[in-house]
């Protein structure tokens, strides 16, 4: 699996940095994230001081892609539509989705501000990141929809790759979950609470 291009995305703390660690050294892959590849090759154009985020330059951000993270790595991303534009196409996509209470309950740990933790939990909850998932023109690459709520990360690192590198997708790999469906009338009306603190 040496040269596999492996894209790893996700709400923040559904677990890719956790994954993605186990996941390298079974896997005798790299590890980077594409803020860090922008930030290392200078690959951004301004700085958006009340976004707090910097504007991507596509075509420097796609000549550092290609030269050296087109094989051999694990990219974790929250822009999916990266692989597209630099045409790069990975051999999988995993994508991390996490019980939106039990993600309330790391994002709150994180220290981060209320809004920032809700905004991020509502995310999860609607699924925003497997749209992109489901929309990505890669008819042919590896889906992985991986559940960190309640997972050992080594056996589930373990799972992931043997899925990889087998092509062979276990049940509950295959996506994409709808939390809607799946949380009870108790959690619903627990998440419905948290949701509507801010605004
Ligand atoms: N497989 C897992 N099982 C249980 N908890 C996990 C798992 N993966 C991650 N976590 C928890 O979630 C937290 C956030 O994980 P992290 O990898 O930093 O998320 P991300 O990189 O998506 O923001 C970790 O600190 C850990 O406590
Ligand atoms: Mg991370």
């Amino acid at each position: 699996m040496k040269d596999y291009l492996i894209a790893l995305t996700g709400v923040p703390g559904t677990g890719k940095t956790v994954l993605a660690r186990h996941l390298s050294k079974q896997a005798q892959l790299g590890f980077t994230t594409l803020s860090w590849v922008v930030l290392e090759h200078g690959a951004w154009s301004s700085y958006d001081a009340a976004r707090r985020s910097f504007i991507v330059d596509p075509e420097k951000l796609c000549g550092s892609m290609r030269r050296r993270y087109s094989r051999g790595y694990i990219v974790e991303t929250h822009w999916l539509g990266v692989f597209e534009e630099c045409g790069l196409e990975p051999d999988a996509i995993i994508v991390t989705r996490t019980h939106p209470l039990v993600l309330y309950q790391r994002l709150v740990r994180r220290g981060w501000p209320k809004s920032k933790v809700v905004e991020n939990v509502e995310a999860e909850f609607l699924g925003v990141i497997v749209q992109d998932v489901i929309s990505s023109q890669y008819k042919t690459v590896t889906v992985l929809e991986v559940d960190t709520s309640n997972a050992d990360p080594e056996t589930l690192s373990g799972r992931v790759y043997e899925a990889v590198l087998s092509r062979r997708i276990p049940a509950d790999f295959s996506c994409c979950r709808d939390w809607l469906e799946l949380l009870t009338p108790k959690e619903q009306e627990i998440l419905l609470n948290i949701l509507s603190t801010t605004t």
